[in-house]
């Protein structure tokens, strides 16, 4: 069985897209996937199925992921833990288990093929993707990652402990970087300003998150949660869900993804109850998840 982790990006998302570094981390939750050889090529998602050529966007992902590893003739049954277009990465997950699955039907899975196949399969659903979903996916753990060098594995100085909730209903992520982009094109120079500020606070959250001091990563996770707000991809249910977090105590939170609703993640001091007890009161679905103290691998 093929597994892929799921992602939050810590900080740095949308910027990323326009060559800002981002910081993104592995998260246990994510997808399976197996595969076997078949007369005719399917794949089953839960309880969807989709196959190439039958005018869904997951066929042609599909049909665009094995003809990166030029494999047909495949039935391939996939399965995620993560909830689907809330920014935790579930369409990266499963593209990377779907490649995966079906590279062990010849071998063992080479990380180069897996990343073309998974990027294949990103590109019919997000248009123009900076790759980090995929890459997180892949490697796991801590990441740097920048749309020019890809991902560099960070180790941190301490495991984080995070809350995340599902704050509001998931967004196209496809729609969120377009609307960025306008912004971007209607306001040039205000949107060079937030991205400049979205850099400096990636760059000084590596060195918070290489030397342990948490209560200074918490801040600048809330300072990019007001630049993501500056640039409209923040809404009232992330807003309250984050209010809530950080009154329950948490040392900052933010969106994280592509906002527009979707998943808010909160930095704990160790134990995430009293964040997780605030949500829930709220009516939020929440759970908790540890980033490890070294760059693991998957
Ligand atoms: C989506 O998880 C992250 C975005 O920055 C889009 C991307 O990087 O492709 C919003």
């Amino acid at each position: 069985m093929a597994h892929a982790c799921g992602k939050v990006i810590l900080l740095g998302e949308h910027a990323v897209v326009h060559g800002v570094p981002a910081i993104a981390a592995g998260i246990e939750r994510g997808a399976t996937a197996q595969a076997e050889r078949a007369a005719s090529t399917e794949l089953s998602i839960d309880s969807v199925t989709a196959s190439p050529g039958d005018g869904s966007d997951l066929g042609r992902a599909l049909s665009a992921l094995l003809a990166e590893l030029g494999v047909t003739g495949v039935r391939i049954r996939a399965s995620s833990a993560l909830p689907v277009g809330c920014g935790l990465g579930s369409s990266a997950a499963l593209a990377v288990a779907v490649a995966r699955a079906v590279q062990d039907l010849e071998g063992s899975p080479s990380p180069e093929r897996t990343l073309a196949a998974a990027t294949a399969w990103e590109q019919v659903f997000h248009g123009n993707p900076s790759g980090i979903d995929t890459a997180a996916a892949i490697h796991g753990g801590c990441i740097w990652y920048t749309r020019q060098g890809g991902p560099v594995p960070l180790s941190l100085g301490r495991p984080l402990t995070l809350g995340v909730a599902v704050a509001g209903p998931a967004a196209s992520t496809k729609q969120m970087v377009e609307s960025v982009a306008q912004l971007g094109q209607r306001r040039p120079e205000v949107f060079a300003k937030s991205l400049a500020g979205i850099e400096s606070l990636v760059k000084n959250a590596r060195l918070a998150l290489e030397a342990g001091d948490l209560p200074g990563l918490g801040r600048l996770l809330d300072l990019n949660q007001m630049l993501l707000s500056g640039l409209m991809v923040s809404t009232e249910e992330i807003e309250t869900a984050c209010r809530l977090a950080r009154a329950a105590g948490a040392l900052g939170a933010k969106l994280t993804g592509a906002g527009g609703g979707g998943a808010v993640i909160a930095l704990c001091d160790d134990d995430p109850e009293p964040v997780l007890a605030a949500w829930r009161q709220g009516g939020l679905a929440c759970f908790s998840t540890r980033v490890g103290a070294k760059a693991d691998a998957p």
